[in-house]
């Protein structure tokens, strides 16, 4: 196959009706925190137990189209001795691999960071091939404050995310393209459309640089909300008309879909504003979807407790929220839903 079928036929089996990605790329110590409320200890044996208990969820593709995993994961086998990456193929779910390598602080501009990981990428991506991963994720963060981010931050980070985008692309795998913005401060819903419009304008001015094929690659933003400590909540429906609203603006209609990180909204929040936007606007032209690590797994971690006996029941918790987020893709989940089992 050459390059470009590659990669038509890797967003094909990405982006389909009705489904979404589940991220499970956490870095060691981002498991680990994920792990201790739970009373799981964080070992290379109980991440391959968490993570295969995750993928082998019986029915899992009918709602999860991709998974993000973490390097050690796709060296890692279930129980039966069946590479994880290659059980997730067997649902029909496309394996993916995160492929930064973490943040540090951005020189020159106070407040900000910027992502490593662009040496050797072009390598690790060919042996990250050869394990079975067809896409790759690479995020950059931009916190909100007085002074930040920066423009100079915007534009550092929109230039390692499209350099990334553009090796990914000549090794014929599908970028997942992350531009997170964070929900810590007290900053107004506006003020948060405002940051996003100036990321996402400069992140696709960069891809276009650097000759990204937009349709060959996925967007994963952060929802438009206020920030974490400003004293208004926003409704679903004013999340949903500020996040429509800079999409419009920013996104290019080329780009076949944008998959939202949950960045700490709680479950029931994520998938209800993934809803709402789904419901109130129709005929656009991307596909609006998740790909949500913690807004996924949190009632799967609290089943589990690192204790294999609550196997069955962390897996039913995990088909339930990917079915709930299914649902949200055609706008027809409702609150409700959450007390039914
Ligand atoms: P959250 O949905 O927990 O924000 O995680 C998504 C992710 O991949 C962050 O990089």
């Amino acid at each position: 196959m050459d390059i470009e079928d590659e990669l038509q036929a890797t967003i094909a089996d990405m982006v389909q009706p009705g489904t979404g990605i589940l991220a499970a790329d956490e870095s060691l110590p981002t498991i680990a925190k994920r792990f201790k409320p739970v009373g799981a200890e964080s070992t290379e044996e109980t991440r391959r137990a968490y993570r295969s208990l995750l993928f082998t969820t019986p029915g899992l593709g009918k709602f999860i189209s991709g998974v993000i995993l973490f390097e050690e994961t796709l060296d890692q086998r279930a129980d039966d001795g069946t590479p994880l990456a290659q059980v997730l193929a067997q649902q029909n779910i496309v394996p993916g691999i995160k492929v930064d390598k973490g943040k540090i602080p951005l020189a020159g501009a106070p407040g900000d960071e910027i992502t490593q990981g662009l040496d050797g990428l072009a390598e690790r991506l060919r042996v990250y091939k050869g394990q079975g991963a067809r896409f790759a994720k690479w995020r950059e963060v931009y916190a909100i404050g007085e002074r930040n981010p920066t423009q100079l931050g915007i534009d550092a980070n929109a230039e390692m995310l499209a350099r990334y985008a553009a090796v990914c692309q000549e090794e014929g795998v599908v970028p997942i393209v992350e531009p997170e913005v964070l929900i810590d401060g007290d900053h107004s819903l506006q003020h948060c459309l405002e940051v996003n419009e100036a990321v996402l304008h400069a992140v696709f001015h960069a891809l276009h640089r650097h000759r990204v094929v937009l349709e060959y690659m996925v967007l994963k933003p952060s929802m438009v909300l206020p920030g974490k400590l400003h004293p208004a909540r926003a409704t679903a429906e004013q999340v949903a008309a500020a996040t429509v609203k800079v999409l419009r603006r920013a996104v290019p209609a080329a780009v076949p879909s944008i998959n939202f990180l949950s960045g700490g909204l709680s479950p029931a929040e994520a998938t209800a504003n993934l809803n709402t936007m789904n419901a109130l606007f129709s005929g656009l032209p991307w596909a609006l979807s998740f790909s949500y690590g913690r807004a996924l797994q949190e009632p799967v971690l609290q089943a589990w407790a690192g204790k294999a006996e609550n196997r069955a029941a962390a897996q039913q918790a995990l088909y339930r929220r990917a079915q709930l987020n299914s649902l949200a893709r055609y706008g027809k989940y409702q609150p409700e839903l959450e007390n039914e089992t």
